[in-house]
């Protein structure tokens, strides 16, 4: 008899950066009857089981995107509720990961953020600076498209200012908030929405991409193993041809 036998992880081709699109916590709750909150308390539980998942491994980075410039347009309760929820992520983070080698840091506008998450940012980055492990990356008012204004008003400035002379892909990527960090090789997005919403869009030109069904608080260590698999099974060209 034939069967398909479930093909197993290569340990020896980690993606080196993953990013995930964590989606799913309001449909999760209400699913559920519960506010839309307590999916996001919810999937704030599956993200540490993930980052853990990550470093065990050997992935190198790992990107989530945990608030968008778009989500301000969300109901105020529900806002205030997610800020508080990464403002206790932060405070907790170097507990939780304890034992881990996890480097953390945040990519986004920062100036709109409340001034508390923006000082518990400062200092989580401080803590874990020299850490060589995992860098976690968490993307906290984050825009594709803003990131890339941003960079380009500032390479007008170092153009007038005479220390750049040409334009090229890399005096953009050196101006990007993952300045130094390489582009996502795997990007994930849960809850069965098959878009970027200004998700790293200037880094993922040649990411691969998986989407799956599962709402991001249902989304297990076993989820990820199947999406790296995928990963594994695909051929990587950038343009070139098969050989
Ligand atoms: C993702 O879950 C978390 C954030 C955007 C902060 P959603 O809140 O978007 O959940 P759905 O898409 O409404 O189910
Ligand atoms: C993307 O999810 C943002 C985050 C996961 C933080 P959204 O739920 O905001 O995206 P859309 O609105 O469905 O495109
Ligand atoms: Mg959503």
């Amino acid at each position: 008899m034939l069967f398909n036998k479930k093909k197993e992880l290569d340990k020896n081709n980690i993606p080196k950066h993953i990013a995930i699109i964590m989606d799913g916590n309001g449909r999760w709750a209400e699913k559920r009857g519960l506010s839309r909150s307590m999916g996001h308390r919810e999937g704030s539980r599956t993200l540490k089981k993930i980052v853990e998942e990550c470093y065990r491994l050997g992935v190198r980075y790992l990107t989530v995107y945990a608030f968008s410039t778009e989500n301000w347009s969300r109901p105020k309760e529900e806002v205030d509720e997610l800020m508080k929820l990464l403002l206790e992520y932060l405070r907790n983070a170097e507990r939780e990961l304890a034992g881990k080698n996890v480097r953390i840091r945040v990519i986004g506008d920062k100036k709109r953020l409340p001034e508390e998450i923006v000082k518990e940012i400062e200092r989580v980055e401080k803590s874990t600076e020299n850490i060589e492990g995992l860098d976690f990356i968490i993307a906290l008012n984050y825009g594709g498209r803003q990131e890339i204004v941003e960079a380009v008003s500032r390479l007008v400035e170092d153009v007038k200012a005479g220390l750049v002379s040409r334009i090229d892909e890399g005096t953009i990527s050196e101006r990007l908030y993952t300045k130094g960090i390489p582009d996502p090789d795997l990007l994930i997005r849960t809850s069965g929405e098959m878009r970027l919403s200004n998700f790293l869009i200037w880094q993922s030109s040649y990411t691969e991409f998986y989407f799956c069904d599962v709402l991001w608080p249902d989304f297990s260590a076993a989820n990820l193993r199947d999406a790296i698999i995928s990963y594994q099974g695909r051929q990587r060209r950038f343009g070139g041809v098969k050989c």
